[in-house]
């Protein structure tokens, strides 16, 4: 395992977890927005000196490498080899936890690299003449073909042919999603023929699905997509976010649209923060990835009827997740891509600029439906957003939100606060967290010395051992696992530790080390060896107090022999101190 641990010294923690979390440092450490649970106050930490994150909300924690695991899904090896690529450095050729499951992905993997390259090439050859003359229809120029890896599926089985020629087995093709068995048995057909083909790739880049446009409106279904595969689920991925989150993080905001083309045409207008979902509707998990790089989304679906209803439900779900929404309503029916063809990039970005908040958006809606002359039409109108404005999880974020709603109404404040106060009484509050045992002064001081300090350990440890006080109350796990790596002669690291622990020591040792609670991080060798002192004389008094309760039995007893013998040892012990 010693490329493992290499491989965790070359990466920076801090760096791999801050490409999908946004962390804010603070003092040592760095916190944000947990990946692996919804939350809207960050509980997640990431302690780049002992390589390691935790989350105290879920109480996910690890190293980089299960971080890796754990985001996108992979296996160990799989982590490894991502994270080796990521950071050039070379894997060993043994690949001995390289599992089945592993290889298929690897190989889907790759399938995807090939079929995305040989789409490319097919789109600029020969048979590409038709799929070129209808993006230059469509206004989309040779840049954004570049730069969205646009490509072309003949109807001549292509695909099938070059994995075949690529030697992947049957069992590899039958589960790449590219390709379908033929009916009667006798071997593999294209899944994408004639179409225009719009790669959609995994956060780190790589492809991992396509859409597939008809070339014309006889051609059903209008876009074909990638079955899902054990590297593809719908539900998690996000159209364009690879290159999306850079400027989603630049910007504090994210641009929703409903299109693939919708996404090339606002990139091309310079709007680099803009993605889309592939084709399904927005998910939790979707909008959890995008909030790790922005709290700001500015939803821009189409004007038809697909595209309402698409933006009712998707609002319920990002409200719910606590998105601070806009939006954007083009004039004309036009959808954002045909919108910036036929007006400019300038227009659409003014739009951008200017989008109403969703509530405001809302009541604009509501005042088109009533009489707004009337006290009991704005009333009315007030109404229709009650629902939107009760998904608000955050209780005094409701009540502003209606205060600012119905001012905007002209509807009596007084009125809609009454109402208003009965519904959010209703809603509980969330339970308390339950309060955590810490870790008492001496032994954070020890631990952490213990952790970063490998010249004073062994002589730390020499001392320690001996005492039975170390053994009992909180921190006694976390020595014994420190005593026992000691032993074996194996690395003693924040990680080995954690890993020898149970989750409540596991909690233990985060709270002390990877909080922002824990006023200096690193103690100081003084300190350790002043710690180990009073641990020391703490211990002979607990002696001297158990001698001294033994000679008064002896002496009530009458053992005056056995009395005299303690009150040597006593004497000796007082001695020494
Ligand atoms: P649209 O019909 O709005 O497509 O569907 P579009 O992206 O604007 O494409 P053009 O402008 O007509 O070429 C929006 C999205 O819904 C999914 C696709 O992801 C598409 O980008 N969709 C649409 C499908 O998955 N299947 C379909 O048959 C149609
Ligand atoms: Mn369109």
């Amino acid at each position: 395992m010693e490329f493992v641990d290499q491989l965790k010294q070359s990466v920076s923690i801090v760096d791999v977890i801050g490409e999908v979390v946004r962390l804010k440092k603070s003092g040592a450490r760095y916190s944000g927005l947990c990946p692996f649970h919804n939350e809207k106050t960050p509980s997640f930490s990431v302690n780049p000196q002992h390589q390691f994150f935790k989350c105290f909300g879920c109480n996910e924690g690890g190293d980089v490498v299960s971080f890796v695991m754990k985001h996108e899904g992979l296996s160990f090896y799989e982590a490894l080899k991502s994270l080796a690529e990521r950071y050039g450095i070379p894997m060993p050729k043994r690949t001995g936890f390289a599992d089945e499951e592993t290889k298929v992905r690897s190989a889907v993997h790759r399938m995807h690299e090939l079929a995305e390259l040989e789409f490319r090439r097919q789109l600029a050859g020969d048979v590409g003449a038709e799929a070129r003359r209808y993006l230059a229809q469509r206004g989309v120029n040779r840049e954004s073909i570049e730069a969205f890896s646009l490509g072309y599926a003949p109807r001549t089985n292509a695909i099938t042919k070059l994995l075949q020629r690529e030697n992947f087995t049957a069992e590899e093709l039958d589960q790449s999603g590219l390709v379908l068995k033929r009916d009667d048995g006798s071997g593999f057909f294209d899944r994408f023929r004639n179409r225009l083909m719009f790669p959609i790739h995994n956060e780190s880049g790589k492809p991992i699905a396509f859409g597939g446009r008809a070339l014309s409106a006889e051609d059903q279904p209008k876009y074909l997509n990638s079955a899902e595969t054990k590297i593809y689920r719908k539900s998690m991925v996000l159209y364009n976010m690879h290159r999306a989150k850079e400027a989603i993080r630049k910007e504090d905001r994210v641009v929703l649209v409903e299109g693939y083309m919708d996404v090339i045409g606002v990139y091309a207008a310079g709007v680099h923060e803009v993605i889309a979902s592939c084709g399904t509707a927005l998910t939790a998990q979707q909008i959890q990835a995008m909030r790790r790089h922005s709290m700001n989304i500015v939803v821009n679906f189409d004007p038809d009827a697909a595209g309402a209803n698409a933006t009712e439900r998707s609002s319920q779900l990002l409200l719910a997740e606590g998105m601070r929404m806009r939006m954007i309503s083009l004039e004309g029916g036009l959808d954002p891509d045909e919108y910036c063809r036929q007006h400019g990039s300038d227009a659409y970005r003014e739009h951008l600029k200017n989008a109403p908040n969703y509530f405001h958006w809302l009541a604009g809606r509501a005042r088109a439906r009533f009489d707004m002359r009337s006290a009991d039409g704005r009333y009315q109108a007030f109404q229709t957003l009650l629902p939107a404005i009760q998904s608000l999880t955050d209780k005094l974020e409701r009540v502003a939100v209606a205060n600012d709603v119905a001012g905007y109404l002209g509807v009596d404040s007084s009125l809609v606060l009454d109402n208003f106060r009965k519904m959010a009484a209703d809603r509980g509050r969330g339970a308390a967290p339950a309060p955590r045992e810490t870790l008492r002064h001496t032994d954070r001081i020890l631990i952490s010395v213990l952790l970063s300090n490998p010249e004073c350990r062994e002589e730390l440890i020499a001392f320690i051992k001996p005492l039975p006080s170390i053994r009992s109350g909180a921190a006694g796990k976390i020595y014994e696992a420190l005593i026992t790596l000691q032993e074996n002669a194996a690395p003693i690291t924040y990680t080995a530790v954690n890993n020898r622990l149970e989750q409540k020591e596991q909690d233990l040792l985060a709270s002390a080390f990877l909080t922002g609670d824990a006023e200096s991080q690193v103690a100081t060798q003084e300190e350790a060896y002043a710690c180990v002192e009073a641990l020391i004389a703490e211990e002979r008094e607990r002696e001297r107090t158990t001698l001294k309760t033994k000679i008064r039995e002896a002496e009530r007893a009458g053992d005056h022999t056995q009395a005299m013998t303690l009150s040597a040892e006593l004497h000796r012990l007082s001695a020494r101190a």
